[in-house]
C-alpha cells in the first residue's frame, strides 16, 4: 500500500500541500481517502467503494460522454443487439453502437466518439450497445454511484468522485473495463489519470489519499508514455481500432479535459446514463 503522503509518486512529490495538512472532512473523518483500482473487470468491488469510476476509455466511456455532450436526453445500455433493437422499438430511441467492434446491421451510428461528435442527437433517447463497457456497467450496477469516466472528463470525473466520496468511509474505485476481461493498457492509463486528479484535489485541500498498489501501478503506467496519444497508439484498442478502419478514434480518445460532462449510472431497468447534475 502507498500513502500518497510518501515521496515516491512524481506526481504527488510535486504536489505536496505547503501548508499544514487542514481537513474539510466532517470531524468523524479522520483518515486519508483510500484510493483503489481495478485493473480488470474482476476486481470491481461495488460494496467496497463509496464511489466507483468505470472506465472503457476505447471506447464506451468516451462515447457516453460525448453523446451527453452533444445533448442526448439520456443513454440506454444494452449488451445485445436484439435487446437494443427491441428497446429502440418501443422507446423511439436512436440505435448506436458495436458488435465484435463493428456496426451492427440497421443501427444508426457506430461507436465511433468522432463520428458521433458531429451527429445530430440532441433531446433524443439513444440506445447504446457495447460489448465490455455494458458489461462491466451492469456488474457494478448496485454500487451507490457509478460514474463513467475517460481522457475527456478527467478531470470533471475526478472532481464528481471527490465530492461524492466526502464524508464516506470507503473510498473511491477507479474500475477498468478491461477487454474480454482481460487487462488492457489503455483503460489503466486513463484510470492512473483520473487517480492522479483526485490525489491532485485532495492535496489541494490539504488532505491525503491512500493508494492501493494498483492505483499506484496505474499512475506509474501513464507516468512512463511520453504522453497520452502514444499510450492510446500502443494499446490493445489502439491495435483494434487501426484493424477496423477507424484510426481517427485514437486521437479523439486521446483528448484530455475536452468535457465537463459526467455520466452517471442508473440502474434501470432499463440501465441508462444521464448527466450528473453540477
Ligand atoms: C466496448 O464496450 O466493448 C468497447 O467500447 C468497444 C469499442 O471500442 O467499440
Amino acid at each position: 500500500m502507498i500513502s500518497a503522503q510518501d515521496p515516491p509518486l512524481n506526481f504527488w512529490a510535486s504536489r505536496a500541500p505547503r501548508q499544514p495538512p487542514v481537513c474539510a472532512r466532517p470531524c468523524w473523518h479522520t483518515g486519508p481517502v483510500r484510493i483503489d483500482v481495478a485493473l480488470v473487470p474482476g476486481e470491481a468491488a461495488p460494496a467496497r467503494a463509496d464511489v466507483l469510476v468505470v472506465v472503457d476509455q476505447i471506447r464506451a466511456s468516451t462515447t457516453l460522454t460525448v453523446l451527453l455532450d452533444l445533448g442526448c436526453s439520456d443513454v440506454l445500455l444494452t449488451g445485445t443487439v436484439i435487446a437494443a433493437r427491441r428497446l429502440a422499438a418501443t422507446t423511439g430511441a436512436l440505435l448506436a453502437g458495436e458488435h465484435r467492434a463493428r456496426k451492427p446491421h440497421g443501427f444508426d451510428f457506430d461507436n465511433s466518439p468522432s463520428e458521433l461528435s458531429l451527429a445530430d442527437v440532441r433531446g433524443r433517447p439513444v440506445v447504446l450497445c457495447t460489448t465490455n463497457g455494458t458489461a462491466i456497467l451492469e456488474r457494478v450496477r448496485t454500487g451507490a454511484h457509478v460514474l463513467v469516466g475517460a481522457l475527456r472528463n478527467a478531470r470533471a470525473c475526478a472532481v464528481a468522485a471527490d465530492g461524492l466520496a466526502r464524508g464516506g468511509q470507503r473510498g473511491i474505485q477507479v474500475v477498468c473495463a478491461g477487454r474480454n476481461r482481460r487487462f488492457v493498457a489503455e483503460d489503466a492509463v486513463a484510470a492512473g489519470v483520473i487517480v492522479a486528479r483526485i490525489v491532485e484535489i485532495l492535496g489541494a485541500r490539504g488532505e491525503a489519499a491512500e493508494l492501493s498498489d494498483a492505483a499506484a501501478a496505474a499512475v506509474r503506467l501513464r507516468e512512463g508514455f511520453p504522453d497520452l496519444l502514444t499510450a492510446m497508439r500502443e494499446s490493445d484498442g489502439g491495435a483494434t481500432l487501426r484493424r477496423i478502419g477507424q484510426p481517427e478514434d485514437i486521437a479523439f480518445c486521446a483528448e484530455e479535459d475536452a468535457s465537463a460532462t459526467v455520466p452517471v449510472l442508473r440502474a434501470g431497468p432499463p440501465m441508462r446514463v444521464v448527466r450528473l447534475s453540477p
